[in-house]
């Protein structure tokens, strides 16, 4: 059945000159039928240089609401609307706006985890992949970071230089990976590497081997000689991991890795999406542009 679904979606994109994107998080159907899996950056570059006229956005709404900032011309779908970030949620643009007055003239970096509205507010984005470089390419001594504390504190370790004033906000999902659950498979697996992503808690990050984002584990699991990895991250991951390193075990750190909102577009939904051309991720033109230049300046900076 679902092989059938997945040849009507292929007939559909091509059909309507669409493209497929989709995170690292998504269900392993899902990853399979993608044209471009990714992380947020690697997303968010695509978005912007496609020259498809359809996105479907496989992802949740703040990652389809950057594709639709970057990329007007196109019709961006998101087949499941109802697919949040807690996260994102947890910072809006008047409370951003009051943080800004007690600090005037210190630059605000925002995580790609946020709305269009609050990058609309912000002077620079910035994902897992690249805060530190943007937090590096800030001239000012202070800065604001919202709304991930985690990341914020993971990058601020960094550069003792520069003087934080962090947001409190935290990824519920990585936050549910406690330290007594790493250590028992630690225990479990002593020749294993432990790495995470950056929105774990502190005490969870001071445990690994190595510290990235979704795509940066790809690369590390890739070219490590280790042939052993615990996994700190949403379980999406494990799908292209064991995919790519037949060779390789990976376990899941926390059986609570799990993003209820990750996990709900389904092959069924895409499908829907790509027939009815609905539900649309649209951004109003006034905060379209100034969230385009936050992103743009992130963007202007220079990978690896
Ligand atoms: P990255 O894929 O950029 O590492 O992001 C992780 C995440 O939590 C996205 O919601
Ligand atoms: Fe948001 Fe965390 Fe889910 Fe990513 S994994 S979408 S940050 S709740």
């Amino acid at each position: 059945m679902s092989e059938v679904i997945k040849q009507q979606i292929r007939e559909l994109l091509d059909q309507h000159n669409a493209v497929l994107l989709a995170h690292n998080y998504m269900r392993d159907e899902v990853q399979e039928i993608a044209d471009i899996t990714g992380d947020s950056l690697a997303l968010s570059i695509e978005a912007a240089k496609t020259d498809a006229d359809v996105i479907v956005f496989c992802g949740v709404h703040f990652m389809a609401e950057s594709a639709a900032i970057l990329s007007p011309g196109k019709k961006v779908l998101l087949p499941r609307p109802d697919a949040g970030c807690p996260m994102a949620d947890m910072v809006t643009a008047e409370e951003l706006e009051q943080l800004r007055a007690q600090h005037p003239g210190v630059p605000v970096v925002t995580y790609v985890n946020s709305s269009a509205e609050v990058k609309a507010h912000s002077d620079i984005c910035c994902t897992s992949a690249n805060a530190l470089k943007v937090v590096r390419s800030l001239k000012e001594e202070e800065l604001i970071f919202v709304p991930d504390r985690n990341l914020g504190r993971w990058v601020a370790k960094f550069v003792p230089e520069k003087k934080f004033i962090f947001w409190e906000g935290f990824c519920p999902t990585h936050e549910r990976m406690t330290v007594s659950a790493v250590l028992q498979k630690k225990v479990e697996h002593p020749d294993a590497l432990f790495i995470c992503h950056p929105e774990s808690a502190p005490e969870v990050s001071a445990l690994a081997d190595h510290v990235c984002s979704t795509s940066g584990m790809y690369d590390y699991c890739r070219t490590s000689p280790a042939t052993k990895f615990i996994i700190g991250t949403e379980a999406g991951i494990l799908y292209k991991l064991r995919l790519d390193n037949p060779g390789k075990e990976f376990i899941l750190a926390s059986p609570a890795l799990f993003c209820p909102n990750m996990k709900l577009t389904s092959l069924e939904d895409v499908l829907l999406a790509l027939q009815t051309l609905e539900p649309v991720v649209s951004v109003p033109e006034e905060i379209r542009v100034k969230a385009k230049g936050a992103l743009d300046r992130m963007l202007a900076i220079p990978r690896d």
